[in-house]
């Protein structure tokens, strides 16, 4: 076990971006409540992310992390699930392709509830509001009681999250995540002029496919092309309902977050002193970490001794967000920093929270080649300081929102108000998450490419 931790010393530390629950006694009553009921994930499964999160860290797979900013209440319902899942296993399989690697899926679903924001005080017209703070703290509806941070509302998401994993599981092992079938909804996607530069890398991924199934390999015969290994993540922000979701792991002795396979601390909650880093150092699942443009060396240093002192394989995923343009001014001194320090991590692009600007309508929004380029530096960072640049982390839904501007089936500044339905940052729709999957196989060709020309 960590040194003087336990599932509660987070609270004898600075919090930051936790609300204040002005009724202390609901709160209790919700925490015991939680205490009671069943984990999420079971620590095996866990333990099993982390050892493929390891081989990444080797660069013998990929990592591809993926969905909502925030899940919603409102929106939640089988096709929304289906619909993300899906998409996730396109992306995949086009990665597959690309990296000639196994894809490690892990979705940031059931269970990404709650927000860090950048205000406490939210303007909306003259009206001065608390923020909203993501659907397991309060409710976005514009008026002071719904802003009200709600401890009851932890039971919801505790709820949604069961019926979200149920489903995941089923569709996981239950015939629905069948290879022949993920790549034949691609190559829908693939049929239209605007799609032709992806039809090639489509029809190869074909081929392979139909070469396997004549050599006799095919769903029938092997359970890897018929099922998927499927992974939860969500930011640990909420350290209540963490801490009540916490368990030790019967096999380890060791505390597990049963909240989720995959728990990852934000760019602005990663104090090294602070009750964020507390509570995850504790915890055995393997853990993200966001670095923006603001982290110094040191800092990071310090929090991968902190996170990882056992300098454990698949322990620790750094996941990058600087904006496109700025990716050469940070990467390369933190690559440089850990490489020093001899210390093994998982090297993730996020390439969304860097590049999120306001629209002359006043959307929010991402253009998809400010997206796609922050990609493209990270890839080529890492490609010059001799790195493995193991994995990429979208927001994104199987929905087709206009959320993002930019992709082939082009979304505008004008089409922004059509389809604009997230309850926090924009996403990528489902055709531009596919679109970009295709985007990033060719850079991991790419690097396939030096490989082969170096042997
Ligand atoms: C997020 O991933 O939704 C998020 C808030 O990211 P960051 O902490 O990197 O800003
Ligand atoms: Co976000």
């Amino acid at each position: 076990m960590a040194k003087d931790w336990s599932k509660s010393s987070w609270r004898t530390k600075p919090r930051v971006q936790m609300p204040d629950y002005p009724d202390k006694e609901a709160l209790e009553r919700v925490e015991a409540e939680l205490r009671k009921l069943p984990p999420l994930v079971f620590a095996g499964e866990a333990r099993r992310l982390k050892r493929r999160l390891g081989e990444v860290a080797e660069g013998k797979s990929f990592l591809l992390q993926g969905g909502d900013c925030a899940e919603s209440f409102a929106e939640f319902n089988a096709d929304t699930i289906r619909d993300t899942f899906r998409v996730l296993l396109q992306m995949a399989v086009v990665l597959t392709y690309g990296a000639k690697k196994p894809v490690v899926k892990v979705g940031r679903i059931a269970g990404q509830f709650a927000k860090p924001r950048s205000s406490p005080i939210e303007k909306i017209g003259d009206m001065e509001l608390p923020s909203y703070r993501g659907d397991i703290i309060n409710d976005i509806s514009p008026t002071p009681e719904a802003r009200r941070p709600d401890p009851e509302r932890m039971l919801r998401a505790y709820t949604q999250a069961a019926a979200s994993l149920n489903l995941l599981r089923a569709f996981s092992t239950g015939g629905y995540a069948d290879i022949h079938e993920v790549h034949s909804w691609t190559l829908g996607f693939t049929e239209g002029p605007e799609a032709e530069r992806y039809r090639a890398i489509a029809n190869r991924i074909s081929d392979a496919l139909e070469f396997m199934s004549a050599a006799g390999v095919n769903p029938d015969t092997s359970t890897k092309l018929r099922t998927v290994e499927f992974y939860t993540s969500h930011e640990a922000l909420l350290l209540e309902y963490e801490e009540a979701l916490c368990r030790i792991d019967s096999t380890t002795g060791l505390p597990i977050a049963g909240s989720g396979h995959m728990l990852w601390i934000g760019d602005r909650t990663r104090q090294p002193d602070g009750a964020h880093v507390e509570f995850c150092r504790g915890v055995q699942n393997p853990i993200g970490l966001k670095c923006g443009p603001s982290i110094t060396e040191d800092e990071l240093l310090r929090l991968i001794d902190i996170l990882n002192p056992e300098n454990e394989p698949g322990r620790l995923t750094l996941i990058t967000r600087f904006g496109a343009g700025r990716v050469g001014d940070h990467l390369p001194r933190l690559i440089r920093a850990v490489e020093r320090e001899g210390r093994t991590v998982v090297w993730s692009c996020d390439p969304m929270h860097g590049n999120t600007i306001k629209s002359a309508s006043g959307f929010k929004t991402r253009p998809f080649d400010a997206v796609l380029r922050e990609v493209q530096e990270f890839f080529a960072i890492h490609r010059a300081e001799g790195t493995y640049p193991g994995g990429v982390h979208f927001e994104m839904t199987g929905k087709d929102v206009t959320e993002c501007t930019g992709g082939v089936r082009a979304v505008s500044e004008e089409d922004l108000s059509s389809r604009y339905h997230t309850a926090c940052d924009p996403r990528l729709n489902a055709s531009q998450a596919l679109e970009l999957a295709f985007l990033v196989a060719e850079e991991l060709g790419k690097d396939n490419e030096k490989a082969r020309l170096a042997v």
